[in-house]
């Protein structure tokens, strides 16, 4: 999709489907007002004899106005504010595409309110890519047609003006990333391998000018990460650990590193989940795609800054060879762990890479991971768990998340919860009791996140959609890290 900004007025827009606000009581906005001027008060006229009632959300499209430029003119609900919500603008930018899809037009031309226009454009611009991402790479012959809209463009207010380039800049980057993200995880986990994160890993440094280093199995023995490597003996795909370099920053400048889960199909390993769903497993690399999204993101944007992104790559299989309930394995930071459920994985290969990213003597570490079906029980699908030792980072995070609609609630984390940790037999044992699931989880990471500030965000609940019409990736929380990113960039 091809996103710009125009300077023209409403009615002399020369464009295919021209998108106006009115508010609820049928208000015209300053757009719907020029307009409704140069049709001599027909579209005023249309919303009245359609009963609009101007709710967010809902469009209208109005057909043979004349005096106005654009071929078909629709209206939006903008609600009973002077501004959309975050979340209204998104389902607003969704439902203009849909209804541009749905006319068959080329190229939309939305003029947002005054107020607040520069964040609901961001908005639109992520619910436009929403409306129209398609993912037909394993469909055979079954096909549709790809949605004919090519171009969005956006007509802002003037006091909107000065701001608006950046900022539609840093959402199609977004977008960009998003729908990276939704593509590794749509795939299915025969396509999706370790060996093929490791390729798009290598494609995605090439054409975005990053530095990356894949690693293979000796290289990961060489590093001493028996606690990845336990994880792995199960499966016949080879595991990979990817290691991004974005270097926007002067040399010596502290990198925030993201770290991402990438367990490309998890069964459960001996621990076996039951079958139902368990499809929904070929996501639970989500954490290692959105490393992926964001790495895209911010190398189109490339902002002062360096960034480091790790990906940790495997499957979770059972078989002869698999790790076994009580197994024990020593980390790359010495610690040792008793593997007491081998379907508690996620948190034994990022351990490794947790304790790799001490090297770059990092600013701030993220991990990102589709951890726990404890923290679905507990959040739900809207917010993600967050995690932080930090709280002015925690902060930022959530202001971020609340910024895009892309939202964290923080959850504890208290030295209280890590008794349930102990093992006889090890350092730690990988599970706890049913009891705080998600937070176990999370302070059985932090035991390896001594040495720097650090995040951790559990997506399982928010990465996908699990079942009907939508069926698939979110690319969540892609929007909210870039916006993180870019936010300090000020
Ligand atoms: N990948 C799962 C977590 C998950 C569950 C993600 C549901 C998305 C949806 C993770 O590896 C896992 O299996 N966690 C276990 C931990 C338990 C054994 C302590 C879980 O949540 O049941
Ligand atoms: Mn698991
Ligand atoms: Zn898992």
């Amino acid at each position: 999709m091809d996103f710009s900004l125009r300077a023209d007025h409403p009615s002399n827009t020369k464009t295919d489907v021209v998108a106006v606000a009115v508010h609820e009581g049928q208000k015209l906005s300053w757009a719907a007002q020029d307009i409704d001027k140069a049709s001599k008060g027909a579209l005023a006229a249309a919303v009245k004899a359609a009963s609009f009632a101007g709710r967010a959300g809902a469009v209208l499209p109005l057909f043979n106005l004349t005096g106005v430029s654009a071929a078909r003119v629709v209206v939006y609900g903008a609600g009973s504010g002077n501004a959309l919500s975050a979340k209204d603008a998104r389902a607003t930018g969704r439902a203009l595409a849909s209804c541009a899809v749905e006319l068959e037009q080329a190229e939309l031309t939305v003029f947002p309110l005054a107020e607040g226009a520069v964040d609901a454009m961001q908005q639109m611009v992520l619910g436009v890519s929403d409306a129209t991402y398609r993912f037909d790479e394993t469909k055979g012959t079954s096909t549709k047609p790809k949605p004919a809209l090519k171009r969005v463009r956006f007509g802002m207010p003037e006091a909107a003006a000065k701001a608006a380039p950046a900022a539609l800049k840093n959402a199609v980057a977004m977008t960009h990333g998003i729908e990276f993200t939704k593509y590794l995880g749509n795939l299915p986990a025969n396509h999706c391998t370790p060996t093929r994160l490791g390729d798009e890993a290598k494609k995605l440094a090439k054409s975005h000018g990053l530095k990356v280093t894949v690693m293979d199995r000796k290289a990961i023995e060489k590093l001493g990460m028996g606690s990845f490597l336990s994880v792995t003996n199960g499966s016949e795909e080879p595991p990979r650990f990817i290691v991004f370099e974005y270097s926007g920053g002067k040399k010596g400048d502290a990198p925030t590193v993201f770290v991402g889960k990438g367990v490309t199909f998890d069964t459960g390993g001996i621990s076996l989940k039951p079958a139902g769903d368990m499809d929904h497993m070929k996501w639970d690399m989500s954490g290692a795609g959105t490393v992926f999204g964001v790495m895209k993101a911010v190398a189109e944007l490339k902002p002062k800054q360096n960034i480091v992104g790790l990906v940790v790559a495997c499957e979770n299989m059972p078989s002869g060879r698999a790790t076994k309930p009580g197994d024990v394995f020593k980390s790359m930071s010495g610690q040792t762990i008793e593997v007491l459920n081998t379907d508690a994985e996620g948190r034994l290969i990022l351990c490794d890479a947790l304790t790799y990213a001490e090297r770059f003597k990092p600013k701030a570490v993220i991990d990102i991971a589709t951890l726990t079906g404890a923290c679905v029980v507990a959040l739900g699908s809207h917010n993600a768990g967050l995690f932080a030792s930090n709280d002015k980072l925690a902060d930022d995070i959530l202001a971020a998340g609340k910024k895009m609609n892309d939202r964290f609630w923080r959850m504890p984390l208290e030295e209280d919860y890590q008794e349930a940790l102990n093992s006889n037999f090890a350092d730690m044992a990988n599970v706890a009791g049913r009891e705080g699931g998600a937070i176990t989880a999370a302070c059985f990471l932090w035991r390896f996140t001594k040495k720097y500030d650090w995040a951790h965000l559990d997506i399982a609940g928010v990465a996908y959609k699990g079942s009907g019409k939508e069926k698939g990736a979110t690319g969540r929380p892609v929007a909210a890290l870039v916006d993180y990113v870019m936010a300090s960039e000020k």
